[in-house]
């Protein structure tokens, strides 16, 4: 066999490839240990880097650098949700750009290949060159649409921004204007959603907002706010990563949102739709 699947403990839920050994050093340090041969192989090592984003990325960079040392011809990466994919602009002179060093780094420590899922930045699917990384951008909005269609087959799905346009453009679907205000002062960095609107009508319709990651929860949260004010009949609402900060994730549920759906890139309590059969085609 010319190719070896590796996952990480993180990943094993998905039941793909060989475990590798990752434990942790009193002092918290990353203890990582490769027991496959690698020698002359094509390797893929799918590890998840979400929750514990920073310690999740030192654990990826050493097993790299490892799979490397063991003389593997190849290694690529299989990291569900990437971290650190949103800030890919400066704001502000002197701001890192950390979507950017975190692919650097990647490709330089011999990464031939990411594969990811609905990468903050890239906004659309396919293969992409960034920081010298090749990345191939998976999306899951297909399956999670279907999952949904089946429970309300009418259903009108929704960007809830025109980033997530491209989630819904399959399914003809609608995109709403939001805008955010100034970053704060504070040390936690955020934007506050200043105004999300609609423009369509969407009064006793079943609507399916979908967007790629619900984080703090504001944006589906307004958006949904923004269709039962506009008087949807059942609102459901998804994305493919659910981090669900901020108890976004109840006060969802308190709306009155008829479900919250997620894929298991992030384990969650709604995590329902599995990546593992798309991943499986590409590794
Ligand atoms: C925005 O550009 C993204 O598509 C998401 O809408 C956003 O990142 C979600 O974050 P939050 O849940 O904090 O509003």
């Amino acid at each position: 066999m010319d190719r070896v699947v590796l996952s990480s403990p993180n990943a094993e839920d998905l039941g793909l490839g060989s475990l590798i050994e990752i434990k942790t050093f009193p002092d918290t340090e990353n203890y990582i240990r490769i027991t496959e041969d690698c020698e002359k192989k094509d390797v893929v090592l799918i590890h998840r880097c979400y929750p514990n984003q920073d310690k999740s990325l030192v654990q990826l960079f050493l097993a790299l650098r490892q799979i490397k040392e063991m003389k593997a011809r190849s290694v690529s990466v299989v990291v569900p949700y990437l971290p650190y994919a949103r800030q890919d602009k400066r704001f502000l002179d002197g701001e890192a750009m950390s979507s950017e060093t975190i692919c650097s780094l990647l490709n330089l420590l011999g990464c031939k290949n990411l594969i990811t899922f609905d990468c903050h930045f890239l906004k659309k699917t396919g293969e992409f060159t960034y920081a010298g990384l090749r990345i191939t951008n998976k999306t899951m909005s297909g399956e999670i649409i279907n999952y949904l269609k089946s429970k309300s087959k009418k259903a009108v799905v929704i960007s809830p921004d025109e980033g997530a346009k491209y989630l819904v453009e399959k399914d003809k679907g609608l995109s709403m204007k939001k805008i955010r205000g100034r970053y704060n002062d504070s040390v936690e960095r955020y934007r506050e959603i200043e105004s999300m609107s609609l423009g369509h009508d969407i009064s006793n319709k079943d609507v399916i907002i979908i967007d790629d990651m619900i984080s703090t929860g504001s944006t589906i949260i307004k958006a949904a706010q923004a269709c039962k004010e506009a008087g949807a009949a059942n609102v459901y609402c998804a994305a493919t990563h659910g981090l669900f900060l901020n108890s976004s994730l109840s006060r969802l549920h308190a709306l009155g949102v008829k479900e919250v759906v997620v894929t298991n890139t992030i384990h969650s309590p709604v995590s329902k739709i599995d990546i593992s059969n798309v991943i499986k085609e590409l590794v």
